[in-house]
């Protein structure tokens, strides 16, 4: 049994694709539809009953499309959200977490650093990650505000984007963590510029991989995997892009991050 639906994909803006990448490198024939919530992104700085709001309208416009699963490519809207939708929709929803599991097993001089959010160091969830995994290691945890927007206006290569990355992973290598945690999605679309500034002794660990292999597994489970061709053919997967906000400014940034033709033809839903 197969199933040719597409998989929806979204975030508060572009900081899904990193996780969309993984998703294709594993998935090469899935159809994806991202929807990207560019107009009220940064989900970070906003109340989580906000938050709900908005992924509960982004999942029925992404399930008006059939899609057969949908990932919150947002460790934000997880943190905030992601049992909400389950309980509100009955198609599987994969959502993230910033990896302190893997990180404490990585570390060896047991500190870590853990960039993500303000809503997703506050929340539930990311606590009992730390009270399950982290065990005697020490969690240096780093909001980082205004480094999502730069991530959103496309200002990836940028010295002020360099300087801004500077003022928040100095103090970890002061305090000599050996493993850093990109909780955000947007993050690893700035892993070079921060590891040519955290340098070869810091291992970054991200999500993105892991949530891929999730979803290859869930669909795998609930055979919901696209058939490639039976005849061997490669059938490969097509994208579709949406977002909330202005068309110029989030194709600046998509144009960088998902170089070609289906992320220049993005469209405008505005879902109010
Ligand atoms: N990319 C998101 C995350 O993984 C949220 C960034 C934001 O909107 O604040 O947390």
């Amino acid at each position: 049994m197969s199933n040719p639906n597409p998989i929806g994909i979204f975030d508060s803006g572009v900081g899904g694709i990193s996780v969309m990448k993984e998703i294709r490198r594993l998935l090469p024939d899935e159809d994806i539809i991202y929807y990207a919530d560019s107009a009220h992104c940064p989900y970070g700085t906003k109340d989580p009953a906000f938050i709900r709001r908005r992924i509960k309208k982004v999942a029925g416009f992404l399930i008006s499309f059939k899609v057969k699963l949908i990932v919150a490519a947002c460790n934000t809207a997880s943190i905030a959200g992601l049992d909400f939708l389950r309980h509100t929709f009955t198609l599987p929803i994969v959502g993230m977490e910033p990896a302190v599991k893997p990180a404490a097993a990585s570390t060896k001089n047991g500190k870590i650093g853990v960039m993500a959010t303000g809503v997703t160091l506050a929340g539930d969830r990311f606590h009992s990650l730390i009270r399950r995994f982290a065990g005697n290691t020490e969690i240096i945890t780093v909001p980082c505000p205004g480094l999502v927007e730069r991530v959103e206006a496309g200002l990836i290569n940028d010295p002020a984007t360099d300087d801004l990355l500077r003022n928040f992973l100095d103090p970890l290598l002061s305090a000599g963590v050996d493993t850093l945690v990109l909780g955000c999605t947007h993050y690893p679309l700035l892993q070079p510029q921060i590891a040519a500034i955290l340098g070869p002794d810091v291992t970054i660990i991200d999500s993105g991989a892991a949530v891929a292999n999730r979803v290859a597994t869930v669909l795998k489970e609930n055979n919901l995997l696209k058939d490639p061709a039976g005849d061997g053919r490669e059938t490969p997967g097509k994208e579709m892009f949406f977002t909330s906000g202005e068309l110029t400014d989030v194709g600046r940034a998509m144009a960088i991050l998902w170089p070609g033709k289906a992320a220049a033809a993005i469209k405008q839903a505005e879902l109010r």
